[in-house]
């Protein structure tokens, strides 16, 4: 049956947790146990249609439908007809003629991806769609959470940086929420939206329950987990946000940031960093830092839901 997961909400609880378990029994297999699974969607095709740029989300989508015996094809934005002006609802209709049993898509546009998949007959998973969703990132980050049993109220996580232009705050945001978390959302005023400064509603009219803060400092003593942001220059189209130095005086986790974080938090980050910007080597090599982890976990949690949405 086609299910599409646009974003976070597209999910039921019970499909929540089924993800967890099931990547958290991918990623318990041996190698010789996940050979095994091989057989498993062999014959099947999957299409990874990506507008964007991606090291992470791609090959681990890549990866995981190998794991299970697809066929991976790949198709980038310059690559394709989109250049001479085909449109989002005829690549849909044409790749859904060639029989594929799965799309992945990544596109700058926020609304792309939910467009695309009505016009597609099998199950379209978003891999990041401008800045409104990416919510197989915001199940790997929550997935590295609930193997902690750390998914739970009470949970004291800020999400620090360009949140303005953030698809992985969003969808995390989504997220956190479902499990009765208040996020905090930290970083200067012009990298935050206006609409959740003022009212915690998106444009979309959706509400996100995130608390607001401007200062990093105040609140790393209080924290279990930081997760912090790349600046996205790409969304910036052009315009001086903020300038470098301003950035890194404020927001940059730096070592000295990293001895006032409260001693057991966990640091992460989406990916990709962007070093001496958001972070700095020493914490790149912190015992508390887990981005490597998060990416690792990416590929059982992108397994899972492959798993999930193609039965
Ligand atoms: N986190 C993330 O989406 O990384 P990529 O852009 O490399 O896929």
């Amino acid at each position: 049956m086609k299910r599409d997961l646009i974003t976070v909400t597209d999910l039921t609880d019970d499909e929540l947790q089924n993800v967890f378990q099931r990547a958290q029994g991918f990623e318990r297999m041996s190698a010789q146990e996940r050979l095994s699974l091989r057989g498993k969607l062999v014959g099947k095709h999957c299409l990874l249609l990506f507008y964007e740029p991606s090291t992470r989300t791609r090959l681990s989508f890549e990866v995981a439908a190998k794991t299970f015996g697809m066929e991976a094809c790949v198709v980038t934005g310059e690559s394709s007809s989109v250049v001479k002006g085909e449109s989002i609802e005829d690549t849909a209709q044409t790749c859904g003629a060639m029989g594929f049993d799965l799309a992945v898509m990544r596109h700058p546009n926020d609304t792309a991806v939910a467009e695309f998949a009505p016009h597609f007959p099998a199950s379209v998973i978003n891999g990041g769609s401008g800045k409104f969703a990416h919510p197989t990132q915001a199940l790997l980050d929550a997935y590295a959470l609930w193997k902690r049993d750390l998914l739970i109220e009470g949970l004291r996580i800020a999400i620090c940086g360009d949140i303005l232009h953030s698809r992985v705050a969003r969808s995390n945001v989504r997220l956190l929420n479902r499990f009765g978390i208040t996020p905090i959302l930290v970083g200067p005023r012009q990298l935050m939206p206006e609409e959740l400064q003022k009212s915690g509603e998106s444009p979309e009219g959706e509400e996100l329950r995130a608390e607001i803060s401007h200062s990093l400092d105040e609140l790393l003593e209080r924290l279990d987990v930081l997760m912090m942001l790349r600046t996205q220059l790409e969304r910036h189209e052009g315009v001086v946000r903020i300038r470098p130095g301003e950035f890194i005086a404020g927001y940059q986790l730096n070592a000295e940031r990293l001895r006032a974080l409260s001693p057991n938090a966990l640091v992460m980050h989406p990916g990709p960093v962007v070093r001496g910007s958001e972070l700095t080597d020493e914490v790149m090599k912190n015992e508390r830092t887990i981005i490597v982890e998060q990416v690792a976990g990416g590929v059982f949690v992108r397994m899972a839901l492959i798993d999930l949405l193609t039965q």
